[in-house]
């Protein structure tokens, strides 16, 4: 017999009731005739206070609240990718469809598809001993996608029973495990996991390979690691929502979960049919075949916001420990920041910087911790690259959820007003962003791409930073009395930035560079460096340098030379040479 109790007052999305409930703190109940799904979010002797995920309006003080003796927690069973969920993982209409009438309130649908027969291969044998994360049926689950059935993390035994190869739902028994204690437990396909709890892994593995995106700001400037975090804050219409969507597209991710978090709804739909259309480079398959979108758009209720982000993380976690590396973007975390600063406002808590909660930092925290790669509890290694956009309001990066972000992530890709403004695109500043990750990543590089790229990437670097120290001086004064060598300077860091970092992710080569395209481009600008510093030194002038027009030329190789023909930039080289030698022969 469930416990139950009795509304007495409804403040928006937070319903109290008196007296002594019996509930739970964190537990799940059902609030009124229709059900509506909430949590028990702070308990007294007098007082429970709940915090619904659906819209309350309807709502009357007297109405019945159930508890369901379960912590808020998802499903995990195949059929989660290629499907879209609501932030408590409810599956939603094509929001396309049905703009406005998302969902039916109340408990009336399941997450996933229980009826649906999935061909599955049972993979383990009676007698054999079993622990938590151990693999017991696969499943096909997309194209692109090997679903792994796994014991729950916190059982153990041998196994009495196992089915025969075939089609199950994802209700049906497949194995049976005698416990430790004696007692039989029957296995389905699906398990539940609680939202707001971690889900157990072996231990910690140090960052070494990165998430390569094919943005080659990110990749080759500041690059990410699987399993790492980072943010990227801009203020408005700064290309937030554009780069999550160019990794959610490019990377070499296994698996990715897209949150949409009080953004625009037309933004999810975008994503949902771009992402049908396009093709996933590496397998060939439907971008959707590896992606789970959670939709919590700016007109859905903001306690099912505050859930989602911990949802998405629920499920990364679950791929994770199949083995698969799982990137997840957030978009954006200050419109989550913002339902954690309405339901606490509404909670009457004292509020802290800006009416954050005081809170707010320990949340932030806790939900970049889960990122991580992990040896599973199956000997199986995964990851969670977790990139949170944030979006300030202004622009302004002193705000609470910037700073506070800023402490936990190790990778920072500051979006500029000012480039974005210029049509520079991706607008991710080099001067204020940075990544932890270089050194760790170092070996990579070197082992994968060349021993060079470190070096390459930090000289790079250096001219860009003698460009903004040699800027303050032109600004003063002007270009023209600077002295040749540091005209060249300001001319190849121009080709840095145009050619190098601005990527266009409308062009069909452009949007997406392999790592030996980046630094091969990287190697051509440097030896282009190299040339024209000797022409320098000999005493040609900056004029008749440029006159051969060689500058514009290795700008537009990121156009010029296909992804499938990558042999074509040896040709620059040659032109290279060519124009040293034109460059001496007409100023001999
Ligand atoms: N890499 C890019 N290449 C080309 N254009 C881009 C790129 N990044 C951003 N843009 C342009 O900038 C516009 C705004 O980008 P986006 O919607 O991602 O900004 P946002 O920061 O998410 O804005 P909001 O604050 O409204 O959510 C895009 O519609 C696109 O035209
Ligand atoms: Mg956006």
């Amino acid at each position: 017999m469930s416990k139950t109790g009795k509304i007495y007052g409804i403040n928006g999305p937070v319903i109290y009731l008196k007296g002594d409930t019996g509930f739970k703190m964190s537990e799940m109940v059902y609030v009124g005739k229709e059900k509506l799904v909430g949590e028990v979010i702070s308990l007294d002797k007098d007082r429970t206070t709940i915090q619904v995920y659906e819209e309350t309006s309807g709502l009357r003080p007297g109405e019945i609240v159930e508890a369901t003796g379960e912590a808020v927690s998802v499903t995990l069973a195949p059929g989660i990718l290629d499907n879209i969920f609501d932030g408590i993982e409810r599956p939603l209409e094509r929001i396309a469809e049905s703009a406005g009438a998302f969902i039916t309130r109340g408990i009336s649908v399941d997450s996933l598809d229980m009826e649906k027969l999935w061909d599955t291969t049972i993979t383990v044998k009676p007698g054999e001993v079993l622990h938590g994360g151990d693999v017991i049926a696969e499943v096909q689950e997309t194209r692109a996608i090997v679903h792994r059935c796994m014991v729950p993390p916190e059982l153990s035994g041998t196994v009495t029973f196992a089915a025969q190869n075939g089609k199950y739902t994802i209700k049906d028994h497949i194995v049976t495990l005698e416990l430790e204690d004696g007692t039989e437990k029957e296995l389905t396909m699906m398990q539940r996991w609680p939202i707001r709890v971690a889900r157990p892994s072996r231990s910690r593995i140090p960052a070494s390979v990165p998430l390569i995106t094919g943005q080659r700001i990110l990749d080759t400037m500041f690059p990410i690691a699987k399993g790492g975090t980072a943010a990227i804050p801009g203020g408005f219409g700064t290309g937030k929502t554009m780069t999550q969507h160019q990794i959610a597209k490019w990377s070499d991710a296994d698996i990715i979960i897209y949150i949409g978090c009080g953004e625009r709804g037309n933004e999810m739909t975008q994503v949902l049919e771009e992402f049908s259309q396009l093709v996933d480079p590496r397998s060939g398959n439907p971008l959707m075949d590896r992606t789970t979108l959670i939709a919590n758009t700016s007109n859905m209720p903001v306690a099912a916001r505050e859930a989602s982000i911990y949802t998405g993380l629920t499920l990364a976690e679950y791929y994770r420990d199949m083995g698969y590396d799982v990137a997840i973007m957030a978009d954006s975390t200050s419109r989550w920041a913002e339902a954690l600063r309405e339901l606490s406002g509404r909670l009457e808590e004292m509020p802290a910087e800006e009416g954050f909660p005081a809170y707010l930092a320990s949340r932030l925290s806790g939900f970049y911790e889960r990122a991580g790669m992990m040896h599973n509890l199956n000997g199986t290694d995964g990851s969670v690259t977790i990139i949170g956009a944030v979006s300030p309001q202004g622009g302004d990066f002193s705000e609470p959820v910037t700073q506070n972000t800023k402490r936990f992530v190790r990778c920072f890709w500051g979006l500029d007003k000012s480039l974005a403004y210029a049509r520079h695109f991706p607008a991710i500043h080099w001067l204020t962003s940075y990544s932890e990750y270089l050194i760790d990543l170092g070996g990579w590089y070197r082992d994968h791409v060349s021993p060079k790229f470190v070096d390459d990437r930090n000289r790079f670097m250096a001219i860009l930073n003698q460009e903004n120290s040699l800027m303050e001086i032109v600004k003063l004064i002007g270009g023209d009395v600077l002295p040749d060598d540091q005209k060249l300077t300001l001319e190849i860091a121009k080709v840095i930035r145009l050619g190098f970092l601005q990527q266009n992710a409308f062009h069909k080569d452009d949007t997406c560079v392999s790592m030996e395209k980046q630094f091969k481009m990287m190697e051509i600008i440097l030896y282009l460096y190299q040339k024209s510093r000797e022409l320098v030194a000999r005493g040609m002038p900056m004029s008749v340098l440029k006159a051969e027009h060689i500058f514009e030329r290795v700008i537009a190789i990121k156009y010029d030379v296909p992804n499938d023909n990558l042999q074509m930039l040896d040709l620059y080289r040659q032109e290279i040479d060519d124009f040293y030698d034109a460059v001496l022969e007409k100023n001999a």
